[in-house]
């Protein structure tokens, strides 16, 4: 999976979430093969989110009439530098059709966000900036990284990012050979139309 380093992204501020519990994993080979098409310009803050303890929401609704979440724990913290970012990828495995459960803990945080800058409108939005999704799944059915792709566009949308990439490896599970590998750009698909 080399990447052609030919035409080299900029992004001035990127952030990773990570989100596979393992160091050197299928997820984490993948997202850092794709961070080797950045210039060295790019500044790149990475957040583990397996081991950043970020409890659960719990529908508490103090965000529906407050900003901010009662909740103390470093979520804020990683808020911050996703504001900061122009380019946000998530970078993830698959567990159950879904993400696991500590990246679903932080998206679900994130619904303070969604009720102060889309539900209820107290914040303005930027929007201006690039989300990527990178993700494995064990199995060869595509139908596990589609499941990532419509929660992936709506976690981006609080921060005012679209999804403009998508890089999966499906068949981690499987022999090399019945693996599938796809990069898929959003942006450049919508310019062919
Ligand atoms: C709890 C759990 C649930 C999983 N659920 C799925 C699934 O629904 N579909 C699938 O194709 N693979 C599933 N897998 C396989 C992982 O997505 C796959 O092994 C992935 O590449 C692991 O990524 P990593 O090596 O970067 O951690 C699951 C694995 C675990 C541990």
């Amino acid at each position: 999976m080399s990447v052609n380093t030919a035409n080299r992204k900029f992004s001035s501020n990127l952030v990773v979430l990570h989100g596979s519990p393992h160091r050197d994993s299928h997820t984490e080979k993948l997202t850092y093969d794709h961070l080797a098409q950045y210039t060295d310009g790019t500044a790149i803050f990475h957040f583990d989110l397996f081991h950043t303890p970020i409890y659960p929401c719990i529908d508490c609704k103090y965000c529906q009439t407050h900003d901010g979440c009662p909740i103390d724990d470093p979520f804020e913290s990683i808020v911050g530098k996703l504001d900061e970012a122009d380019t946000i990828i998530l970078s993830t495995p698959v567990y159950y059709m879904g993400f696991p459960a500590p990246v679903k803990a932080f998206i679900d945080r994130t619904q303070q966000l969604f009720a102060r800058r889309i539900l209820f409108k107290r914040e303005e939005i930027a929007n201006n900036k690039q989300g990527v999704l990178i993700c494995t799944c064990g199995s060869g059915d595509l139908s596990a990284i589609e499941a990532l792709r419509a929660p992936s566009e709506m976690f981006f949308s609080v921060f005012g990012a679209k999804l403009t990439e998508m890089v999966y490896l499906a068949g981690t599970d499987l022999p090399q050979n019945r693996r599938s590998f796809n990069r898929i750009n959003f942006l450049e698909k919508e310019m062919s139309k």
